[in-house]
């Protein structure tokens, strides 16, 4: 009887134990990781893409006995595609969950929502996705696995005026995107560089059904592309509207475009014969890339995107530098990521330079019967 008494003691106390400096912590025996995402809205396939790949990283860690001596564990929330609600949850991650690091987000204009509340708590932020050249700009705690947006600008301009020998095009853009108009602008200042000209620049704002208006003044001066750095919903309507109004030149696109969803509906015919500029193709032979597809595959049962192999590379990263650092605590953590060199990442080697980007080449695909076929690799 006494043994028993003592036992459940014991029992009793390590209960206490565990509550108090448990689950608040991560249990001591947990590492906790915070995503935020566009798990809903019209931009739904970035955060659940993103989500997917990270899940994947996680899981491989932890069934390879973990991170330093402990299990990883995510907490993901879905930031509805607002900017606001991305404050709401980046904020609830690092005071509410205490995570020491954040994973997040792949549009540019939540990413710099986010990325304050992590500087100014000093908490590590890796971006997938977000190629605006003032994410990474807002501290020293903020990263990115993926190239800028200056360079694929330079990417899409020499596609066009090398590859498909065309020299007068006309921009469409969304003014309440950052990742949009920013990318505009250096579209525009690279294109003419190059020789090219712009005939037209007309805007939209995120959410709009009907772009007739502006596809007409588009049209009235005779481009022979036109250039949508916008994201997939938008860029749908935007292609069946165009050939409505009897647009009949290729509809030039950027990352954004990438989802499944893009050639949805009517928007299967009218982006035939198009092309974007995006990450990885998924036809790419490099071992790593047909692993994880398969990988993928296995665990979701559909194919991943650009945002699936970034977002996996993005957790990937953060465990190496936590394994170098030796610790999670987050300033040793983001001292170790500023030194990550060559690691061989599903999306290629990935070297953080100076303003904490990654330097990596840009591929552009072709939309074929509403699929992505791979047109050709351009290296920074
Ligand atoms: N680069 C886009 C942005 O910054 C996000 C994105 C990345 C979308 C990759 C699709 C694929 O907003």
């Amino acid at each position: 009887n006494m043994k028993k008494f003592f036992l459940s003691l014991v029992v009793i106390i390590s209960g206490l134990f565990f509550t108090f400096y448990g689950c608040n912590k991560g249990s001591g025996d947990e590492i906790l990781i915070g995503e935020f995402g566009s798990l809903s809205g019209s931009e739904a396939t970035f955060g659940i893409s993103s989500t997917n790949g990270l899940k994947l990283a996680v899981e491989e860690m932890n069934n390879s006995g973990g991170l330093l001596n402990k299990k990883i564990k995510l907490i993901t929330y879905d930031d509805q595609g607002k900017p606001s609600e991305a404050q709401t949850v980046v904020q609830r991650l690092i005071k509410n969950d205490n995570v020491v690091a954040v994973i997040g987000e792949v549009a540019s204009s939540r990413s710099k929502a986010g990325a304050p509340i992590c500087q100014q708590n000093k908490i590590p932020m890796i971006t997938p996705a977000s190629t605006n050249p003032e994410v990474t700009a807002i501290g020293d705690y903020i990263f990115r696995v993926c190239f800028i947006d200056p360079f694929q600008a330079t990417v899409v301009s020499k596609f066009i005026i090398n590859t498909l020998k065309l020299k007068r095009v006309a921009i469409l853009k969304d003014v309440k995107n950052a990742y949009s108009t920013g990318l505009s602008d250096f579209f525009e200042k690279e294109f003419k560089t190059m020789g090219g000209e712009i005939v037209e620049i007309q805007s939209f704002q995120a959410g709009d059904k009907d772009f007739k208006a502006q596809l007409t003044s588009i049209k009235a001066k005779n481009p022979e592309a036109i250039f949508i750095p916008a994201y997939y919903t938008d860029v749908n309507l935007i292609s069946i509207q165009a050939r409505e109004i009897g647009i009949t030149v290729p509809l030039i696109g950027s990352d954004g475009w990438e989802s499944e969803k893009l050639t949805e509906g009517k928007a299967k015919d009218a982006l035939e014969g198009c092309f974007f500029s995006t990450h990885v193709s998924t036809e790419n032979p490099d071992p790593a890339i047909q692993n994880f597809i398969t990988k993928y595959k296995a665990k979701y049962n559909s194919m991943p995107d650009a945002m699936s192999f970034l977002a996996y590379d993005a957790g990937m990263i953060l465990f190496d530098a936590m394994k170098r650092a030796g610790t999670t605590d987050p300033e040793k953590v983001k001292n170790e990521l500023a030194k990550t060199k060559d690691y061989n990442g599903v999306t290629g080697k990935i070297s953080i330079n100076e303003q904490r980007n990654a330097i990596k080449p840009a591929v552009i695909l072709e939309i074929k019967g509403g699929q992505f076929k791979y047109k050709e690799t351009v290296a920074p």
